[in-house]
Formats: C-alpha cells, structure tokens, sequence
C-alpha cells in the first residue's frame, strides 16, 4: 500500500497518476474531514477495478505502507520570498506524521515533498529514526525537469532528448549542472551561446515563484517528478535521479540533507552516485549545502 498524507494540489493530483500507474493500493490522508474521502471516491471512479482507493482524516490509516509521501502543509504563496518562510508552520507538521510514520508504518520509505524540502526531508529522518535509505525529499528531480525543458526551449528541439541535472537545495542555490547538460549526447555548451544557457538557468530558478505569481501554487510538475519517484521505489526499478538524502561524506558533506543523485530501489535511496563536478560546481554545491545546513541549525 502506498499513503499519501496531505490530499491538497499536489497530494490529490499524485494520487491520481499513481492510480494510473497501478502501483498497488493508495491510501489518502488530510486532516480536513471529507477532503480525502472525496478525493479518493473521485479517484476509485477511474480506476476501481485495479486500485483500491481508501480516503481518511486519520492518520493511523497508513498502517503497514511500504511508501509514504508526506505532501502536507503550508505551500507558497505569492509574495513570498522564497521556501524558507514556510519552514516553521511545515517542521512542525512533518515532526508530528514523522513520528505517526515511525509507529505505523516502521518499514516504509518515506517521499518528503513539503517545503522547504531538504529541511523537512532531515526532520523526518530525525523524527523517524530510519535509515537515510529510507527517506528521500523531492525537489531536485523538478528542478532537472524544469531545466531540460527550458533548455530545449533553446536548443528548439524536444526536451526528452535533453540530458540535464539539477543537484543541491531545492531553492535559490540550486546547482544546475550545465558541465553535464547534454542534447543527444553534444554538450549543450557546444549548441548554444552563453546567454543562452543564462536564460535557461534564469528560468529554471524562478519557475517556481513564477508559475506561483500566475496561478497561485504548483502541481502537475512536482506530483510527476514525485509519482517517477515511487514507481522506481515501488518497481525496484534502481533509477538514478536527484534527490535530498542525508550525505555522509558524499561531495565532501555530513550532516545535511541536499539533492544529489540517488539510485531508487525498493529499499529507498540505494545509492548515492557521486559524480565528477567541475571546481566551479563542486563550490557552488558546498554553498548551497552550507545553505540548508544553516536552517537546520535553527531548528
Ligand atoms: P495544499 O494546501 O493544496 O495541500 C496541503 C494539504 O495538507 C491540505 O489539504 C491540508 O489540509 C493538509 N494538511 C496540513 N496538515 C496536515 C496534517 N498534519 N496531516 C494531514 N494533512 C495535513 O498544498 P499543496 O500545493 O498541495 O503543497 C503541499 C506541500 O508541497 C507544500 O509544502 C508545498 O510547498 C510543497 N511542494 C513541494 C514541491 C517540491 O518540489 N518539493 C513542489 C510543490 C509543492
């Protein structure tokens, strides 16, 4: 069974293209009374023959989940500046369904996607004891999603032939690899200008805070990055994306949780997969770690 607690834009929607992926049972939490109930109702009249769709306020629902996506919380708003003025309301949240998690469901691997992500993603390790394996943030894999696409915007081609990584916080340090970025295998340096490769970069840091001020939040994006997520997860299928897990030592970091990419099993993040950074980046990684190390020092 998968749960996902937090049945809003982005928890519904997730519920949804898990439903299409048939991945087994869901279970949908929020602590609105009737909201997940009906999302799920909704959800069970596209797909009742192969997935169960069970809703609830109550937490103890998730009991014996192999994954669980935590996706509940205070989101962005417009006028805000940046993630980081979600974190009080958000730790709190993630501590209390981290705990109900550790009780529950002590065997699952947990998707933290409420933000500020690589925060949340260290309170929930912390809150549930479990191995860093099993708890993962999602953050890095959007971001990399956004940056081939504006990249192909560029190239003026199709994105899926775009190879291209984000790593580091899902913020306004973000690492977008551009040493790696690769259009069929040419280096997209060699394709385009560099102002080219600026703009690019320019819009994958503020595609969140732009589609916020367009049309107040965003969904289809992250519950995609994140459904890929669970279907490696739930399919042992040992993809490697990014994704925030605790270093311990990787890309000369301990004791932070920030994006780097990960191999994705059914035991969690099953690796982490240290790849060779150029100086320039390797450096803006280390800051961007210093970032988030920062926030979780004032918890
Ligand atoms: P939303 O406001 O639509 O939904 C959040 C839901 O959480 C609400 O229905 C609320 O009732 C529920 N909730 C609050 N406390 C709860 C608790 N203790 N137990 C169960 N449910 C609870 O927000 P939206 O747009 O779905 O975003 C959810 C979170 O995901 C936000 O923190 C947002 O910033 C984050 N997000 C993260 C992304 C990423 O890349 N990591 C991308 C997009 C959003």
């Amino acid at each position: 069974m998968i749960a996902i607690v937090g049945a809003g834009r982005v928890g519904s929607m997730l519920a949804f293209l898990l439903c299409q992926k048939r991945l087994g049972d869901i279970v949908l939490v929020d602590v609105v009374k009737g909201l997940a109930v009906g999302e799920a109702l909704d959800l069970e009249h596209t797909c009742s023959f192969d997935v169960k769709v069970r809703g609830s306020h109550k937490i103890e629902d998730i009991k014996g989940s192999r994954v669980v996506a935590i996706v509940a919380g205070l989101a962005r708003t417009p006028g805000m500046k940046d993630r980081a003025e979600l974190l009080k309301t958000n730790v709190g949240v993630v501590r209390e369904i981290s705990r109900k998690v550790k009780e529950l469901a002590p065997e699952a691997v947990v998707l933290v996607i409420t933000n500020q992500v690589d925060v949340t993603t260290w309170v929930a390790l912390k809150e549930t004891g479990f191995p860093r394996e099993r708890v993962i943030g999602m953050g890095s894999l959007l971001d990399s999603q956004r940056f081939r696409y504006f990249l192909s915007q560029e190239i003026k081609d199709h994105s899926r032939d775009v190879e291209a990584m984000v790593i580091g916080e899902h913020g306004d340090s973000m690492v977008p690899l551009v040493s790696r970025a690769r259009f069929r295998g040419k280096p997209v340096r060699e394709l385009l200008s560099k102002g080219q490769i600026e703009r690019a970069l320019e819009r994958t840091r503020e595609a969140g805070a732009k589609l916020i001020g367009l049309k107040g939040y965003t969904n289809w994006a992250p519950a995609e990055a994140a459904a890929r997520m669970i279907e490696s997860i739930a399919k042992d299928k040992k993809e490697t994306v990014p994704a925030s897990v605790l270093l311990k030592g990787e890309y000369g970091m301990e004791g932070v949780c920030i994006g780097v990419p990960v191999r994705l099993g059914k035991g969690g993040a099953e690796k982490v997969v240290e790849l060779e950074l150029d100086k320039e980046e390797m450096g803006q990684l280390k800051k961007s770690g210093e970032r988030v190390k920062k926030e979780i020092g004032k918890l």
